[in-house]
């Protein structure tokens, strides 16, 4: 079964840059329902903890950085099939390979700043929402 929840973050790059109005207006349109939403700013453990999956990976240590440079806006997105539905909304990590239409193909500027983050599963979906919000702020 396909669960109906996914976690998304709006990177630092693509909020300081003034493209938050934009995604938030995208996701919407596609019919997904934003039950929790917050802008805070990572510390380098929280952005550590988060990515600690890659932690081995050369990209990791400046991953961290970028991600606790500037505050980022994080949302719990519910729609059926959204892990997938979402991960065809963003468009693939490498914004240059994202198709056209895609959050990542109009507002990312490199693989690293690729302007959004969406969960890769059903169980990691409900491992970051709740990394993120607690009960009373998911609605
Ligand atoms: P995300 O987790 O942010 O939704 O991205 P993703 O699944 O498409 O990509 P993933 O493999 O999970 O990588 C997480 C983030 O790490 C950065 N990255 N940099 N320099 C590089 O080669 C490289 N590869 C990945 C990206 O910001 C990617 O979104
Ligand atoms: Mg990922």
């Amino acid at each position: 079964m396909t669960g109906n929840i996914t976690f998304t973050m709006i990177k630092p790059a693509a909020v300081a840059e003034g493209h938050l109005g934009p995604i938030i207006n995208m996701i919407s349109e596609k019919g997904f329902r934003i039950t929790a939403l917050k802008m805070l700013q990572l510390t380098r453990n929280d952005a550590e903890k988060f990515y600690e999956i890659h932690k081995e990976r050369p990209f990791y240590h400046d991953l961290v950085d970028f991600m606790s440079s500037g505050p980022i806006v994080a949302a719990v997105l519910e729609k059926e099939n959204a892990v997938e539905d979402y991960r065809k909304l963003i468009g693939a990590t490498d914004p240059s390979k994202a198709e056209d239409g895609t959050i990542r193909k109009l507002f990312a500027n490199s693989v690293q700043k690729n302007a959004v983050h969406g969960s890769d599963s059903d169980e990691n979906a409900n491992i970051e929402a709740d990394f993120f919000f607690s009960r009373r702020e998911r609605f």
